[in-house]
């Protein structure tokens, strides 16, 4: 399984924080960037360098600067978007996509109703963010929407994941590794992540 779970103190005490329930909105918003900023430290540490000579106002000397394929982060509607801005503190220069899926009450599959992606797709390294990984439905969905339009290099940045999602997306992709502040027990009979920390779109958005 590709699934890296990111066991830095300070996500997670702040994941702690975020899941309790006596958590208001202004805080969960807070934290979650926070989490995603720190994440975001970890889904970069592999990326490439190259040399290039810089001039400091004492000398000329070789530094290393970022190279290879560009950035483009996707959050997945709605509740990817309170991760984006952590995100994008780190890397200022990935360009967003955006994508919107929501599960058919009748046949229980993933409907793809929203796409907008940068139009480079195939020259860049996706970051696909969606806090909860549930079922894996979604997140499944998003990564097959970026692959069919040429993505090849993708990550999946979630805040807490089920063990029936991480099954899902590595069965799907074993190509996309996924990287999370947590894996918990299960999901309920609703679909939500146990213990978790209930909608991740309400308590973001204030919506309950
Ligand atoms: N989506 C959420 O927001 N929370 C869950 O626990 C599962 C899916």
């Amino acid at each position: 399984m590709q699934v890296k779970v990111i066991d830095h103190p300070l996500i997670q005490h702040k994941l702690s924080l975020i899941r309790d329930i006596n958590t208001g909105t202004k805080e969960f918003r807070e934290l979650l960037e926070e989490i995603a900023m720190l994440m975001a430290y970890e889904l970069t540490r592999n990326l490439p360098l190259e040399e290039t000579e810089i001039e400091t106002p004492l000398t000329k000397c070789k530094c290393k600067v970022l190279t290879g394929k560009k950035l483009g982060v996707v959050p997945i509607l709605r509740a990817g978007l309170g991760m984006v801005n952590g995100v994008l503190k780190l890397i200022p220069a990935a360009k967003v996509g955006h994508i919107g899926v929501y599960r058919d009450p009748e046949t229980l599959k993933p409907v793809e109703y929203y796409c907008k992606l940068p139009t480079d797709v195939a020259e860049r390294e996706f970051i696909i963010i969606d806090p909860m990984l549930a079922t894996g439905g979604s997140a499944v969905a998003a990564i097959e929407m970026l692959k069919v339009r040429g993505a090849r290099n993708i990550k999946l940045m979630c805040l807490v994941a089920a063990p029936e999602g991480v099954k899902a997306v590595s069965a799907r992709h074993p190509d996309v590794e996924i990287y999370t502040a947590a894996v918990d027990s299960h999901l309920n009979d609703h679909g939500y992540i146990v213990p978790g920390l209930g909608d991740a779109g309400d308590r973001i958005f204030g919506t309950k």
